[in-house]
């Protein structure tokens, strides 16, 4: 397949302040990387929603990335703003991504449902929120990726779809 550049963006204030590693953001980035992937960012910002969507608009404004994937800050802590943020820059959203993640996580944990993830198309990149666990972002991203794959070949024009 063509490699995909993908970007990975951690949301965690104590993370941010040096109190705590951040497991989850190198994790993910594994799994992009053994999934073909060329990782092109890794960051770690506070939980703030206004640096998060401006992080966010420059990574699709610039093309520097075709996925966008952050993890944390998507449950219900008053500072969990990740999923307005990435709502902040939307052009489109993709239901079908967030509703997966949520069904399949459900077999594992009736805390799923406590993720308030979204993913969202914002001009030829593909943002989705995982929450913020090492296993709970392991667990979310295990099932989307197969599927990935495709959208993004639509997405970024190398694959034509829906012409006769
Ligand atoms: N999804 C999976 N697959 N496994 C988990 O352990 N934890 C849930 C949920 N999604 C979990 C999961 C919990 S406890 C919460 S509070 C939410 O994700 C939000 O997590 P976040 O605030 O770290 O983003």
């Amino acid at each position: 397949m063509k490699s995909f550049r993908a970007a990975v963006i951690t949301l965690s204030d104590s993370g941010f302040a040096g109190k705590r590693v951040d497991e989850s953001g190198p994790l993910v980035r594994d799994l992009l990387v053994r999934a073909g992937y060329t990782v092109v960012l890794y960051k770690l910002l506070p939980d703030e929603q206004a640096e998060l969507s401006a992080c966010l608009q420059a990574l699709c404004d610039h093309a520097q990335a075709d996925l966008v994937l952050t993890t944390g800050g998507t449950g219900f802590s008053p500072r969990d703003t990740t999923p307005e943020a990435t709502l902040d820059i939307a052009e489109r959203v993709v239901p079908g991504i967030s509703e997966v993640m949520r069904a399949y996580s459900l077999q594992k944990t009736d805390r799923a449902m406590l993720s308030r993830s979204v993913a969202v198309i914002r001009k030829q990149t593909l943002i989705i929120n995982l929450p913020g666990s090492p296993r709970a972002a392991q667990e979310n991203l295990e099932c989307i990726l197969p599927a990935l794959e495709h959208g993004l070949a639509i997405l970024s024009g190398a694959i034509c779809h829906g012409g006769v």
